[in-house]
Formats: structure tokens, C-alpha cells, sequence
């Protein structure tokens, strides 16, 4: 059995998805702060659930043989700042929550770290493996922390936790859930829906950035692996292409020319600009054969496919 924590977020929206292909419904319970909408459903158990609830969460390892937890429940770098207290309680209490639940029953992990343990110390291009960690915000803070706490339980308590370094991740499934690379997202749908966007970071903004189809192919070929060949307990470097925000609007304007973007940087312009601006993921490559299938351009021509797929069923409804 396998249990998605923050699974009506961002990722979890599409790794359900494809672990429901993979394993049926009947082999996932999902669970997050609040009941899904019909649509959101896919047709596998759902259970309301805040990991900082220790006691909730156990009780939920007693009722269910669970093999593996993807730990996806957090809160992300912008709303991080906002309320750092929360960022602090949910990303490292509702971490150790689950670890201690995994270490007594010998449960594999996924938790997804970030660039944001990256800082303005940090070197900026292709940022390697081993560069040193500096974060700015809480919310980097908490993901520097989480990578220690996890490399602690694997060689203290030989917890099986594995763990990526995400980039900016980009999908049309669900919208972001408060980030700094929220932009590259809401970019397309002011495109499609008004023909403009206001960017609330700057023109030349350049960060690293992963297509979801990309983002869960990493999360399971990770979880396929075997443990031997891990050689990294803290996080993996992933990437799969850096751009600018006008670079994106560039992008999209070959396919909507009228589309019209203009920078008003407000508070994450800082968030953004202490984070690398391209990611050197070699080890990846060679621990376990990471290699992204999207570029830009390819990414940019899917996004824009599936949110107007979207909003000709929306609207198709709306009529009906
Ligand atoms: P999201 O904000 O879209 O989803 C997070 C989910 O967690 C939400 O559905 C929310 O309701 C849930 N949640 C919040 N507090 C909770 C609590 N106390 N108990 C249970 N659920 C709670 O985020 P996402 O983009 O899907 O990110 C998932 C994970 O991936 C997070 O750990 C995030 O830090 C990490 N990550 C995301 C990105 C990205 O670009 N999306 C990049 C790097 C890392
Ligand atoms: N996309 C995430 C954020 O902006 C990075 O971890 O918070």
C-alpha cells in the first residue's frame, strides 16, 4: 500500500495520476488538509490528514500495510515567508512525524527538497551536488534541516528515504500552491485567458525549472532504484532546463503573438534572486540514469495543449 501526503497539491495531483496507472486505486490512500472535489478524486482512498498530527498519523500506519509514503505535504517558499512559524511546524514536525512512523515499520520514503537550500553563497551556475547550502528563506531553512533529518534516519535507523532537489516545477493539473516559481505557471494562463500577465519577478529572472510529466518520471525512477546505487541521503540535484521569464514570454508568444508580458517585481524578486540559476544534476545522471524529456520548447507547446484542452471543457460545461 502506499500513502501521498499533501496529495491535492501541485505534484501530488499528477503523481497520483500515475501511480493509480501503475497500481491501481485500490493500492493508494491519499490524504491532505481538505476533501477532494469529484473531479479530483481518481478514484483511490482518501483520508483527511495533518502530519503535524503525530498521533493521527500513526493511527493511519496501524489501519493501512503501508510499503511506501511519498511525503509531499508543505508549505512552499512565498507563503514559507509569510508565516515562517507554520513553515518551520509543517515542513519539519510533519517530516519527522512521518520518519519516526516509516522507522518503526520499515517504510520507504520520498520527500522532495529544493533549490531553495541554495543561497546568495552559493555559486550560481550549474550549481553542483556539493555545492555549499545557504538558504534565505524559512522555507529553505526547513529544507536544508529536512535533508539532514532524512540522511540522520537512513544511517542511524536505516530508514529507506530518498529525496530530490526540485527546480521550479511547471503543470496545468493543479495551480501552484504558493512558490516563488509560481510565475512560470500563471504565465500561460494569463496568455490564454487575457493575452497578458503581469510577472512579479523581473525580465532577465533566470532559475531552473522541470515539466510535471518530467518531475514524477524522477520521483519514480528514484523510488525504482536500487538502495546500493544511492549514493546521496541528503537530496539529488535535478534539473531539466533554466530560462528567463522573458525567455518564457518569448516562448509562448510563438504561439499566441498578441500575448503581452510586463515585470512588476514585488517581495520574491529576493526569494528568486538568492536561488541558482542552472543546476548541475550529474550525479543524478550517473547514481541512477536521470534524464529529463522535456525542453523549453516542447514544454512550452504541451502546457499551452492541455490548458486550452482544459478551458474547452470548462466552458463546454458552462454551456451545458
Ligand atoms: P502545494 O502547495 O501545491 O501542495 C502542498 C499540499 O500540502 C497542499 O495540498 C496542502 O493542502 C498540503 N498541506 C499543507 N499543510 C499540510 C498539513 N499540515 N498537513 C497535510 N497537508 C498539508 O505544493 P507542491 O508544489 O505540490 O509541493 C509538494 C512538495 O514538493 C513540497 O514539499 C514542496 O516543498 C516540494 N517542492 C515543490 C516544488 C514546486 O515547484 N512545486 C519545487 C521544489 C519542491
Ligand atoms: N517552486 C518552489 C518555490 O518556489 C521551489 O521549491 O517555493
Amino acid at each position: 500500500m502506499i500513502l501521498v501526503t499533501g496529495s491535492l497539491g501541485q505534484i501530488g495531483v499528477d503523481l497520483i495520476r500515475e501511480l493509480v496507472l501503475i497500481h491501481g486505486p485500490k493500492a493508494i490512500v491519499a490524504t491532505d488538509l481538505r476533501e477532494p472535489a469529484s473531479s479530483e478524486s481518481n478514484g483511490v482512498t482518501f483520508k483527511l490528514l495533518d502530519v503535524t498530527d503525530a498521533d493521527a498519523l500513526n493511527q493511519l500506519f496501524d489501519d493501512n500495510a503501508f510499503d511506501t509514503v511519498y511525503h509531499l505535504a508543505g508549505i512552499l517558499s512565498a507563503t514559507g515567508e509569510e508565516d515562517p512559524d507554520l513553515c518551520w511546524k509543517v515542513n519539519i514536525e510533519g517530516l519527522e512525524n512521518v520518519l519516526k512512523s516509516a522507522r518503526e515499520r520499515s517504510i520507504r520514503v520520498f520527500w522532495p527538497s529544493s533549490i531553495a537550500v541554495f543561497g546568495s553563497s552559493t555559486e550560481k551556475s550549474m550549481t553542483r551536488q556539493s555545492a555549499r547550502t545557504d538558504p534565505y528563506t524559512m522555507y529553505g531553512v526547513t529544507k536544508t534541516a529536512g535533508e539532514l533529518l532524512c540522511r540522520y534516519y537512513a544511517r542511524k535507523f536505516a530508514v529507506d528515504v530518498r529525496s530530490l532537489r526540485f527546480p521550479g516545477v511547471i503543470s496545468y493539473a493543479a495551480p501552484p500552491g504558493g512558490g516563488t516559481t509560481d510565475y512560470a505557471v500563471e504565465m500561460f494562463f494569463g496568455a490564454l485567458q487575457h493575452g497578458s500577465y503581469e510577472c512579479f519577478v523581473s525580465e532577465d529572472t533566470r532559475l531552473p525549472m522541470m515539466y510535471i510529466p518530467d518531475a514524477v518520471k524522477s520521483v519514480l525512477e528514484l523510488m525504482q532504484v536500487d538502495p546500493a546505487d544511492i549514493s546521496i541521503r541528503t537530496s539529488y540535484n535535478v534539473t531539466a532546463f533554466s530560462f528567463s521569464a522573458q525567455e518564457l514570454a518569448s516562448a509562448i508568444t510563438k504561439h499566441i503573438p498578441e500575448f503581452r508580458c510586463t515585470y512588476t517585481p514585488d517581495s520574491r524578486q529576493i526569494i528568486a534572486d538568492s536561488w541558482p540559476r542552472s543546476i548541475d544534476d550529474s550525479t543524478a545522471r550517473k547514481d541512477w540514469g536521470w534524464k529529463p524529456e522535456f525542453n523549453l520548447e516542447g514544454m512550452v507547446s504541451d502546457m499551452l495543449k492541455h490548458i486550452s484542452a482544459i478551458r474547452k471543457h470548462e466552458s463546454s460545461q458552462e454551456s451545458l
